[in-house]
């Protein structure tokens, strides 16, 4: 096992500075040597099964749940009990049909103490034109949201979004519906009311992520955009907490955590890319 660690001086406080450790392992070893509720936030694409064999050896569908859950249970104990872990993940197509390993995982990960708390939708807005005899082109992957319990930190008004044109139009005519409270449906007491939303400037998102896919000539096969753990570290953590990715890569998670002035720990098993994640996180300017 090497480390590497990356400083930055703190933007909040000029006295501080932030790490990130680069470390080049298999992550199942690594994780055993990061002490139990540190990690206040785990953003992770770990290899998908099979599919890219040729890069860094993939999982066949069938073993992948086998293969993932020692990982998945150093990552309970390393998490914080308020910390999140989010898995970008998607089942690939086996035969003709989709393969139901993420499902299987998602069960087991539960059994194995997980609570399952959301899932979210990276829509690739920019993916590749394409044709097949039997379904159309893959444009969306899952982002599994687990906690270890029911209360876990989150800042929504870090992701706050223009409210744009859906404020425009869904507020132009507001029906007597929308202008008292409405509670009849759900029951649950809580109200909703559209028109206190007039007037606002910033709305909540929703779970669906629209961002492009990363163009390919991060010397990776498989980067996802910045864009996407940037969103999770603002949602999940604040400027001095620790994030963690076991599946490194080129180091995206890492970069995103650095320029968002929180602290990293980054795995990586081929050298070649534990290299090219140093480097890249060596470019972030101070
Ligand atoms: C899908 S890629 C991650 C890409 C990353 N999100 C990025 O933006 O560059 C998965 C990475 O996990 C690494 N990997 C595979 N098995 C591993 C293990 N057991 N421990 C640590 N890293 C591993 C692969 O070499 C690969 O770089």
């Amino acid at each position: 096992m090497i480390t590497e660690t990356v400083e930055k001086l703190n933007l909040f406080s000029t006295k501080q500075k932030l790490k990130a450790d680069v470390i080049l392992g298999d992550c199942l070893d690594v994780l055993k040597t990061i002490p139990n509720n540190s990690i206040d936030l785990i953003v992770t694409s770990p290899p998908y099964a099979d599919q890219r064999k040729n890069t860094y050896g993939g999982i066949s569908p069938n073993k992948y749940v086998e293969w993932f859950l020692p990982i998945s249970k150093e990552l309970l104990r390393v998490l914080k009990p308020t910390g999140t872990f989010i898995l970008n993940i998607k089942e690939k197509v086996v035969n003709g049909e989709r393969h139901t390993y993420v499902m299987e995982l998602i069960i087991e990960m539960k059994k194995q103490g997980w609570f399952w708390t959301e899932e979210f939708i990276w829509h690739k807005k920019n993916c590749f034109p394409g044709k097949w005899p039997n379904r159309f082109r893959d444009s969306w992957e899952r982002l599994l949201q687990f906690n270890k319990q029911k209360n876990f930190t989150m800042y929504q008004n870090a992701v706050m979004i223009p409210m744009g044109n859906w404020a425009k139009a869904r507020l132009k005519n507001l029906s007597e519906t929308d202008k008292r409270r409405d509670n009849s449906k759900v029951g649950s007491g809580f109200g909703k009311n559209v028109s206190s939303w007039l007037g606002r400037e910033m709305a909540y998102p929703t779970n669906v992520l629209n961002m492009a896919t990363e163009s390919s000539n991060k010397r990776h096969s498989a980067v996802f955009p910045k864009e996407l753990p940037s969103w999770f570290i603002k949602l999940f953590t604040k400027p001095g907490d620790v994030v963690l990715d076991p599946f490194l890569g080129s180091g995206t998670t890492s970069i995103a955590a650095l320029e968002l002035d929180r602290n990293s720990i980054g795995i990586e098993i081929l050298n070649e890319y534990y290299k090219l994640a140093i480097g890249n996180i060596n470019n972030i300017k101070n």
